[in-house]
């Protein structure tokens, strides 16, 4: 919805958020535009990237306008105040003019910093005036030491990233006299999502002799199950990327085996074990064997009257003290990281002669793998159900979260749809895999060894040397985008277990999902280079993953 400034009759302002993106085209993302405010456009509250430090401003009027420009940001702290090149009151230009914001951090803290930048315009002097505001968030992060190569870093970041992107929000209590309700939202965007390996990928060809390897070539379903399989060409030959100054160079970690009693998985959550009696179960939200995940409300330590929601892990009688000992151990996977798409423990229960309970914080709408194939049922009868650009944005919040897990080198190992959750907002979360094996065994796999492995979404570098680094997750991450854009489909369904190795090693890779965008499977087939280093960094993703958001909204 757009309100036209019915006041500014003869006035034509143009205010519009200036693009460049990699492949050196320029788009614009219109949010003014011939009087009509583009509200679509000033929804957006999207993140700017940490490396990206400009924002630059396209704008002019044909007759007299008068602006003020003002800033607010949440954390000082973090983030210095943004400096404008123009001066903070004044006339807009007649003449197409750029300015430019820059958005400083100031490396002291971690923070997610809200900015908000608010354009006020009168038209003639009068006393009607129009505010406009423009949201944006930024993650700060405090300056690491070492990195010896931050010189080189910064200069390439700067040129990859540097001349910026999108999205501000609500502009709400804005209009006086805004007068009809229009609704033509005028955008004239067309971006071009560069994306890292476009050419390489675009090769990528069918070929037929895979189906002697799986059995069924089952082209005849297709809308259950993905069956073809596509063979990535050369994956040596593909361009490398530039190194972003995203997060120190890859630690890799060989999958610790160490087995730990359970008396020393409890003593190491101790710390945050509270009483039962502050615990209360409803609702079993999802049951395995001998896992289950319930619906809980957890009393305040003061107060009895507050409660809040929970999602509360157990186990039942006939779990092994061995299970028991892997949820716990697992749990605590994202323990003590804070960040808004990461979902840790927050406590755990584990008195005596009582199941061990592990305690999350609440996500209304649960799973989200289970939410995906939930929408993929609702899809048949209301195709609106969920829409790509609402899916591109889980995506983003995803490699949001685990661009903050790479930076601070923790690997997870183990993300999968199956181990995130999602709210009524649409916010997505991930979580530990604790349970998960229980929860969704058609998802691992024991290959020989004692150990049940996410075989499906792991890189070629952990299946055969059971290395683990950013870079695996990376991979796995492609294929949560695929499980997203499938809506919950199992990936290399048709292919055996066992031979998984040797088929990656062949170049083959999952399809192309029907009605997924060719630029968005470029960034999956990019995710699934096999050399680690070839691998986009989850910053990388988050940038054009958000690129290509921004392009969808371009086109509702
Ligand atoms: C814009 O106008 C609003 C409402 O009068 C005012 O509160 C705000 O301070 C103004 N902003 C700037 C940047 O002048
Ligand atoms: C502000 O900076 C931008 C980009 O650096 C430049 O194009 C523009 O001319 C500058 N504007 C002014 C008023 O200096
Ligand atoms: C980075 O850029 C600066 C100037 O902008 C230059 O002096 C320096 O040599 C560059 N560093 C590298 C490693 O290219
Ligand atoms: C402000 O807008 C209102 C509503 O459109 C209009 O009636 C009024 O005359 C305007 N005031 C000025 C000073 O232009």
């Amino acid at each position: 919805m757009c309100l036209s400034l019915h006041q500014y009759y003869a006035v034509l302002i143009i205010i519009a958020l200036h693009y460049v993106v990699k492949s050196g085209l320029d788009a614009e993302l219109y949010y003014v535009r011939n009087d009509l405010i583009s509200h679509y456009a000033l929804s957006f509250n999207l993140l700017v990237p940490s490396e990206t430090n400009f924002l630059h401003f396209t704008w002019h009027a044909k007759s007299k306008v008068e602006y003020k420009l003002g800033f607010q940001v949440d954390n000082f702290v973090a983030m210095d105040m943004p400096q404008i090149n123009i001066s903070a009151q004044g006339e807009v230009p007649r003449t197409l003019s750029v300015f430019r914001v820059e958005l400083s951090c100031t490396g002291k803290v971690d923070s997610e910093v809200m900015i908000l930048m608010q354009l006020n315009l009168t038209v003639n002097s009068s006393k009607n005036f129009t505010v406009l505001n423009f949201k944006r968030r930024k993650m700060c992060y405090k300056k690491l030491e070492e990195v010896k190569t931050s010189a080189l870093d910064k200069n390439t970041s700067r040129t990859i990233y540097d001349p910026v992107h999108a999205a501000p929000t609500t502009s709400t209590r804005v209009f006086y006299i805004s007068v009809g309700v229009c609704c033509a939202v005028i955008f004239l965007v067309a971006i071009i999502l560069a994306v890292l390996h476009l050419h390489s990928m675009k090769r990528i060809e069918l070929d037929d002799s895979i189906s002697a390897s799986s059995s069924s070539q089952g082209l005849s379903q297709p809308s259950t199950q993905t069956t073809q399989y596509l063979r990535a060409d050369t994956p040596n030959n593909a361009t490398p990327i530039t190194s972003s100054s995203g997060y120190p160079t890859l630690r890799i970690e060989k999958n610790d085996l160490r087995s730990v009693t359970l008396l020393e998985a409890k003593a190491k959550v101790k710390d945050i074990a509270i009483s039962r009696e502050r615990i209360t179960l409803k609702d079993v939200l999802q049951e395995g064997t001998f896992g289950r995940i319930f619906h809980g409300i957890l009393v305040d330590e003061k107060d009895p009257n507050k409660e809040k929601q929970a999602f509360v892990k157990t186990v039942k009688d006939q779990a092994s003290e061995i299970q028991v000992t892997m949820m716990l151990t697992e749990s605590c996977k994202l323990r003590g990281l804070h960040h808004r798409n990461l979902l840790p423990i927050t406590h755990v229960c584990i008195e005596e002669g009582e199941k061990p309970m592990v305690i999350l914080p609440y996500m209304n709408w649960g799973n989200l793998k289970l939410f995906l194939r939930q929408c993929k049922l609702v899809e048949a009868n209301n195709p609106q159900a969920i829409s790509q650009q609402d899916l591109v944005h889980m995506a983003i919040q995803i490699a949001c979260g685990m661009s903050y897990l790479a930076r601070r080198e923790v690997i997870h190992k183990d993300l999968a749809a199956r181990n995130c959750v999602i709210d009524d907002t649409l916010q997505v979360k991930i979580t530990d895999n604790a349970l998960s094996r229980d929860l969704f065994p058609m998802d691992y796999h024991c290959l020989g060894d004692n150990e049940n492995r996410p075989v499906r979404w792991m890189a070629l570098e952990s299946l055969v040397n059971n290395e683990f680094s950013s870079a695996s997750d990376v991979w796995a991450f492609g294929v949560t985008l695929w499980e997203l854009m499938t809506l919950g489909q199992t990936p290399y369904v048709d292919i055996d277990p066992f031979e998984m190795a040797a088929y990656l090693k062949d170049g083959y890779r999952i399809a192309q999902p029907i009605n997924c965008p060719d630029e968005l499977f470029a960034v999956m087939a990019c995710c699934w280079a096999l050399d680690p280093e070839e691998r986009p960094k989850f910053q990388q993703l988050v940038q054009c993953l958000t690129e290509f958001h921004a392009a969808l909204g371009a086109y509702v």
